[in-house]
């Protein structure tokens, strides 16, 4: 993912324009080209959506739309680590909910949040079939597994004060 301080200068709207070259005007390639914009930033912002609403022909508004519609998009950007809370009946029977109120509690925010310093973010997250591990999070997508609550506080506290939680 590219990290990036500014995204809304004519830099940025160049880089998008750039990304989202290859789609062409018509309904058909707008989520295949926010998907792209998605994935390289970790979110939508307004320019972006402007700059792929001008590739694929239609109004700002619709692309928007679209984007809010989804809730697979975000539309700020995410959090330096995001910690994943595995919501799954293994981790659940093996002291889950326990591990999840920690986190809420450590971070000062509840599922779906994130810290007002950005440092870290919240939200549930499936089973991958890892249950082996339970409970577990993943941070940034790396799992972190066989959580004792002891490892929960530290790992959170880690988080709050601008670790990574390696
Ligand atoms: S229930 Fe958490 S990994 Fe399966």
């Amino acid at each position: 993912m590219r990290t990036q301080s500014t995204h809304d200068g004519p830099a940025f709207r160049r880089a998008v324009r750039e990304l989202v070259a290859a789609f062409r005007p018509g309904g058909d390639d707008l989520l295949p080209a926010l998907h792209k914009v998605h994935h390289e930033y970790g979110y939508i912002p307004r320019a972006a959506a402007e700059e792929v609403a001008r590739q694929v022909g239609l109004p700002a508004a619709r692309v928007w739309g679209a984007i809010t519609f989804y809730s697979e998009f975000r539309t700020e950007p995410p959090a330096d680590v995001t910690v994943g809370w595995c919501s799954g009946p293994a981790c659940r029977l093996k002291g889950g909910d326990r591990v999840r109120r920690i986190f809420e509690v450590e971070l000062g925010i509840g599922m779906g949040g994130k810290t007002v310093d950005n440092r870290a973010g919240l939200h549930m997250a499936q089973c991958n079939g890892q249950c082996e591990l339970a409970p577990m999070v993943w941070l940034n997508g790396r799992e972190r597994g066989n959580l004792s609550m002891a490892d929960a506080v530290r790992i959170a506290r880690e988080l709050k004060a601008g670790k990574t939680g390696e």
